[in-house]
């Protein structure tokens, strides 16, 4: 029994102030609901504050990247042994880390390492480009992300998966359900055979990518599909209420 989770994806958007105004404006809403895993993931300088307004409700808390090193010279950046304690979750390799702040396989490797080291669940993202898509490399490159990021890693502890074609991603263009739901199921494959029958059947694989209230029962409604990491539409209280309540009915 996979438990669906819908993830906000806040990315580079809110001050701490915005971020508490909009956790209120869903909280109340959202601790209703108890069949769903419900995530945000707001920028590094919210998780303090947004933990505190949390507590006692059943929402949890992630962030959007951390470095794999513990601790040291690396100005600026943020650390697991930081992070635990103050979140339950990370989302790792992001196609936008990939993207504009050159995240390889090892890296992103190295940084699901640091993560489940410390008992963080991270959120892999892995997806095709356009071109990949259009040259029907989909399977070929979701299938290398996947192995490059598990990399040597033995227990997966909860670790999810989000499938995100690039492409999807703030553009407005999702996927359709069935799409997404074939190379979730393809991705599920490839866990099975990398792992176990049993972990390939127990992982939690989200679809990420332009998901809004208008388009969510399409994907949720798919077995395969265990939820969404939700971007844009996660900083729009009602949005994000939507998805999550459209979840919760349709989600056994
Ligand atoms: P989007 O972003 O919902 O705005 O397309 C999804 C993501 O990047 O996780």
């Amino acid at each position: 029994m996979r438990v669906p989770m819908i993830a906000g994806n806040w990315k580079m958007n809110t001050t701490v102030g915005e971020a508490i105004e909009l956790v209120k404006a869903i909280r109340a809403e959202l601790d209703r609901i108890d069949n769903v895993d419900m995530v945000l993931c707001p920028p590094f300088i919210s998780l303090s504050a947004i933990g505190e307004l949390i507590k006692g409700s059943s929402i949890k808390l992630g962030a959007q990247n951390l470095y794999f090193e513990e601790k040291g010279a690396y100005t600026g950046e943020v650390s697991s042994l930081m992070l635990a304690g103050l979140c339950e979750f990370v989302i790792v390799g992001h196609s936008e880390r990939r993207q504009y702040f050159n995240e390889t396989g090892e890296i992103v490797n190295n940084k699901v390492r640091a993560a489940l080291k410390v008992g963080l669940t991270p959120i892999l993202c892995i997806g095709e480009r356009l071109e990949e898509n259009e040259a029907g490399r989909t399977k070929e490159v979701v299938t290398e992300q996947l192995e490059s990021s598990l990399a040597g890693i033995d227990c997966l502890g909860g670790l999810l998966i989000a499938y995100e074609p690039v492409w999807a991603i703030g553009t407005g263009r999702a996927a359709s359900g069935e799409q997404a739901s074939d190379t979730i199921g393809l991705i599920r494959r490839n866990v099975a055979d990398l792992y176990s029958e049993k972990i390939g059947g127990e992982i939690r694989i989200l679809y990420g990518g332009s998901v809004t209230a208008e388009n969510a029962a399409e994907f949720m409604s798919q077995p395969e599909i265990d939820g969404a990491l939700v971007g844009g539409a996660s900083l729009k209280a009602d949005q994000f209420l939507g998805i999550v309540k459209q979840t919760s009915e349709i989600k056994p």
